[in-house]
């Protein structure tokens, strides 16, 4: 008999160990032009020492992309991260100490909750020149208020930087809540909340395809496959919790409409939207 549905989101080690698995089977990817990306984006209108608001940093490699190239341009830098994990942020404490003569000049200050709880502990109150969220909008609770309160938080000029995911995930999202009703915000509805709740804005909206190989999620012996159906549907135990005949929806749905196959492989086609506003 299917066992009880629970929520990926409220079991932070087992989140980001699938988190990885999905990393290792190609999400990875993803980074190979986040050097190239972040010079494009981070044009930041401040002369000096730039405040930055990172929300779910996980263990900081996405991070790193945003401080190296805040350094080319800043020889002093604020940095703030919230992040809920305790896990990550200590990896990403040891990625600073790796990092520690080109970073000396950046001054961090770890918030170990998620995003809902610093702003309502007074973190509301602060300002910031680059505030970003990088897939991490998706556990905001009531992110339209969010969102809106992050901007507010932005100084003249400033930037909020959202990544989130379109492409095959989105697609099974939208497919999945015609099914379930189950809400998971996505690139779509972070730029229709975003419309709605901050005021007369311009976005900018960069895609960015890149693939990952889900061949193993066919698989049902394979441990980093059963892994990556739990991250994919946000739930744990994906395939022991849910009724056979949805996991196998599921698993014809992410092939033969999310994915490329090509020489067995199962390629899942993934984009990352980079939606950018502006504080003008
Ligand atoms: C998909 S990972 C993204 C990590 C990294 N930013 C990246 O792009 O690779 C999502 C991150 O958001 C964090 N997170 C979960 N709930 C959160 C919340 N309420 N506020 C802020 N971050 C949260 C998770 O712990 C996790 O580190």
């Amino acid at each position: 008999m299917a066992k009880s549905v629970r929520a990926l989101s409220e079991y932070t080690k087992e989140y980001n160990e699938r988190f990885q698995t999905m990393m290792d089977h190609g999400l990875k990817s993803r980074e190979d032009n986040y050097k190239q990306e972040m010079a494009d984006i981070l044009r930041l209108g401040v002369s000096k020492k730039p405040r930055v608001l990172a929300i779910g940093s996980g263990n900081g490699e996405v991070d790193q992309f945003v401080i190296n190239t805040l350094l080319d341009t800043y020889d002093d830098i604020h940095y703030c991260v919230v992040e809920p994990a305790s896990s990550p942020l200590n990896d990403f404490k040891r990625l600073i100490q790796s990092y520690e003569n080109r970073w000396n000049s950046v001054t961090f200050d770890f918030h170990e909750e998620g995003i809902n709880e610093y702003l309502a502990e007074g973190g509301a109150s602060e300002n910031f020149d680059l505030i970003h969220a990088f897939h991490s909008v998706y556990f905001f609770r009531d992110a339209g208020s969010v969102l809106s309160q992050l901007y507010g938080m932005l100084r003249h000029d400033g930037m909020l930087f959202i990544k989130v995911a379109a492409g095959a995930i989105e697609k099974w999202y939208l497919q999945r809540a015609k099914i379930s009703n189950i809400f998971f915000p996505h690139s779509c509805q972070v730029q229709e909340l975003s419309s709605r709740e901050l005021p007369s804005i311009t976005m900018e909206i960069t895609c960015r395809p890149y693939t990952m190989n889900i061949t193993e999620c066919f698989n049902e012996n394979s441990e980093d496959g059963n892994k990556m159906l739990d991250f994919i549907n946000q739930k744990l135990d994906y395939r022991r919790s849910t009724p056979l005949k949805q996991v196998e929806y599921c698993l014809h749905f992410l092939r033969d409409e999310c994915s490329e196959v090509r020489n067995d492989e199962i390629l899942f086609l993934l984009v990352d939207d980079d939606i950018v506003v502006r504080k003008v």
